[in-house]
């Protein structure tokens, strides 16, 4: 196991449409060391998801982990360490709520995004299953986020209004705005 660096804006293969993980690769020592080290270094920058992408491995793979209790985004319900191999995702309403999203991939800044708040993800697990799971809130955002670096997109992307775009410092003296 090992902390990968993270690659940040403006990294070409932080652009790219990852390549679905192949059915021969499941359960393959191999992406049983990526996701170990996808593990270690989410922990290690301390995030609450990872793409395949962010660590240079153009794979549609994604780790999530939500700390529960009171945190910069309010009161959260855990969600324990999630790997989602090849996941798909589908707006079951489209009703939009906004969040002051960060990103591993973007140091040092947040910016308020709005997206879909129920949702519901297939994909499959380290097991090798096909898992198919619905999530309202927060969640929901954190999926979206998450699966955008599989097809070449950042949260700056799905913003409306620019002049949310802040650097951390800046947030914790003059923001949230628009909250
Ligand atoms: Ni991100």
């Amino acid at each position: 196991m090992a902390v990968r660096r993270i690659i940040n804006m403006g990294h070409p293969n932080l652009r790219q449409v990852a390549k679905p993980v192949p059915e021969a690769m499941l359960a393959s020592e191999e992406i049983t060391r990526l996701i170990a080290d996808m593990q270690d270094t989410l922990r290690d920058y301390g995030g609450i998801g990872l793409a395949a992408p962010q660590i240079d491995v153009p794979l549609r793979l994604a780790i999530v982990e939500i700390p529960g209790g009171p945190t910069r985004y309010g009161q959260l319900a855990p969600m324990p360490l999630t790997t989602f191999i090849n996941p798909s995702i589908e707006v079951l309403d489209d009703r939009c709520a906004g969040f002051w999203e960060g990103c591993l991939s973007v140091p040092g800044l947040r910016g308020f995004v709005t997206r879909p708040q129920h949702v519901r993800v297939r994909y499959t697990d380290i097991e090798g299953q096909s898992v198919s799971l619905e999530q309202k809130g927060f969640p929901a955002t954190v999926f979206q986020h998450e699966f955008d670096h599989l097809d070449g997109r950042l949260f700056i992307d799905r913003m409306d209004d620019m002049s949310q775009l802040m650097f951390e410092a800046e947030f914790d003296k003059y923001g949230p705005i628009g909250d």
